[in-house]
C-alpha cells in the first residue's frame, strides 16, 4: 500500500508530518504550525490529496497550532486526546484507538507525560512520537500537565516496547537527523540510559530548563482557540491601507491640511517627541475620546505608534468606528527619527 509522507519543519526545528493514502487520495497533517499553512495546502495540492482530518500529538507550549484556522478553513476536525481541553476539537480519541484514512490505518497510543493528553501515532512501521520520545532526548515534563513518572510509564511500558525497528519521528529536531529507531533512541539516547523509575524521575526533575519562548501565548492560543497578537495585527492589517514615512513627511512639510496624524502612544511618549502636527489619543482611550476629538468621521487619519504594530490595530478600530479613511503609517515613530525626519519636541 503505497503511502504518502512528507515531514515538514519549521526554521525552530518544529516537525509536521503530512500523510496520505495515495490510493483513496486522503490525508491527515499531524501537528501543523501556524506560520507553514501555506506550505501544507501548497503539498496537498501537489499531492493531489483532500485532507481529512488534523491532530495534534498535544497541547503545544512552544509552537502556534495551525489546527483550528485549517479546521475552520478546511472544514475538517481538529483531533486530539480525550483529555485534551481546546474547544476547537471536535473528534477525541484514546488509547488503543484507530483513525482509518482511506486504507491506512493509525493507532493511537496515549503516552502521558510531557502533557497529560499527549499521544503517539503509529503508521505502519513508523511512529510519530510528538514530543513524548524526541531523537537523543525526551519531552520536558516540567511544563503545566506535565509528570515525570507518567512519561516514565509512556516510554518504558509502552512505547519502547514497539519493535526495535520502527522508525521514530518527532515533533521536534535539534539536529540534522531527520528520524531515528527505537533500537537506536534505546541504545544511545542519554535520557533512556536510566532505566530504572526513580533514577528516570529524578533525572526529569534536574534538567533546569529555561521556559520556551511564547509559552503563555502558546498555551493561550492551543488551549482556548485564542489568536495570536501576530494574527490579530496581520488581520488588522488586511482591513487598512498604509502610508509610507517618505509620504507623511512631504505632506508634514508642505503643511498639507488633508489628513489629521493621530499620535496613539502613551501621553508621555508623545509629550517627549512627535511628529509635527500630530494629536495624541493614546489607543488605550480611543473609543472613549473619538467622538471628543475627531468629530468629522470624513476625514482622513493617519496614526501612528512607536513601532507600526499598536497603529495598524488602531486604524483597524477607527474603520470598525465608522472612520472610512483611516491609514496607518507604514512604520513607526521610531523609523521616522531613525531617518531624521522633524519632529516636535518640548521647549
Ligand atoms: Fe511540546
Amino acid at each position: 500500500m503505497a503511502v504518502v509522507f512528507h515531514q515538514i519543519a519549521t526554521e525552530r526545528g518544529c516537525q509536521s508530518y503530512l500523510i496520505g493514502c495515495s490510493e483513496l487520495r486522503s490525508a491527515i497533517i499531524v501537528d501543523p504550525e501556524l506560520s507553514m499553512q501555506d506550505n501544507y495546502l501548497a503539498l496537498l495540492n501537489k499531492e493531489g490529496l483532500r485532507l481529512h482530518y488534523l491532530i495534534d500529538t498535544h497541547t503545544h507550549a512552544d509552537h502556534f497550532s495551525a489546527s483550528q484556522t485549517l479546521s475552520s478553513q478546511l472544514k475538517v476536525p481538529v483531533i486530539m486526546h480525550r483529555s485534551s481541553p481546546a474547544p476547537f476539537v471536535s473528534f477525541h480519541v484514546n488509547d488503543g484507538e484507530m483513525i482509518r484514512l482511506g486504507n491506512l490505518k493509525l493507532e493511537i497510543m496515549h503516552t502521558p507525560g510531557h502533557t497529560e493528553d499527549s499521544i503517539c501515532i503509529v503508521v505502519n512501521d513508523s511512529v510519530l512520537t510528538g514530543d513524548t520520545l524526541l531523537l537523543g532526548g525526551t519531552g520536558r515534563s516540567d511544563l503545566p500537565g506535565g509528570d515525570p513518572s507518567k512519561l516514565y510509564h509512556s516510554l518504558f511500558n509502552k512505547l519502547l516496547l514497539l519493535p526495535p525497528d520502527t522508525r521514530v519521528y518527532p515533533a521536534h529536531i535539534y539536529s540534522d537527523k531527520k528520524h531515528s529507531t527505537i533500537a537506536n533512541e534505546l541504545a544511545y539516547n542519554r535520557r533512556l540510559q536510566i532505566t530504572e523509575q526513580t533514577g528516570f524521575i529524578k533525572q526529569m526533575n534536574s534538567l533546569n530548563l529555561s521556559m520556551p519562548d511564547h509559552l503563555t501565548e502558546a498555551l493561550r492560543t492551543n488551549l482556548s482557540g485564542g489568536k495570536t497578537v501576530a494574527k490579530m495585527i496581520a488581520e488588522a492589517a488586511e482591513k487598512v491601507p498604509f502610508m509610507s514615512l517618505t509620504e507623511v513627511a512631504k505632506r508634514v512639510n508642505s503643511k498639507s491640511a488633508d489628513f489629521i496624524l493621530l499620535d496613539v502612544r502613551e501621553v508621555q511618549a508623545f509629550l517627549e517627541g512627535h511628529i509635527p502636527g500630530a494629536i495624541n489619543i493614546p489607543r488605550g482611550q480611543l473609543e472613549l475620546k473619538v467622538n471628543e476629538l475627531l468629530p468629522n468621521p470624513m476625514l482622513r487619519i493617519v496614526t501612528y505608534c512607536e513601532y507600526g504594530k499598536i497603529s495598524t490595530l488602531a486604524a483597524a478600530t477607527l474603520k470598525e468606528l465608522g472612520f472610512d479613511r483611516a491609514v496607518a503609517l507604514d512604520g513607526g515613530f521610531n523609523s521616522w527619527q531613525g531617518q531624521d525626519y522633524p519632529v516636535t519636541k518640548p521647549d
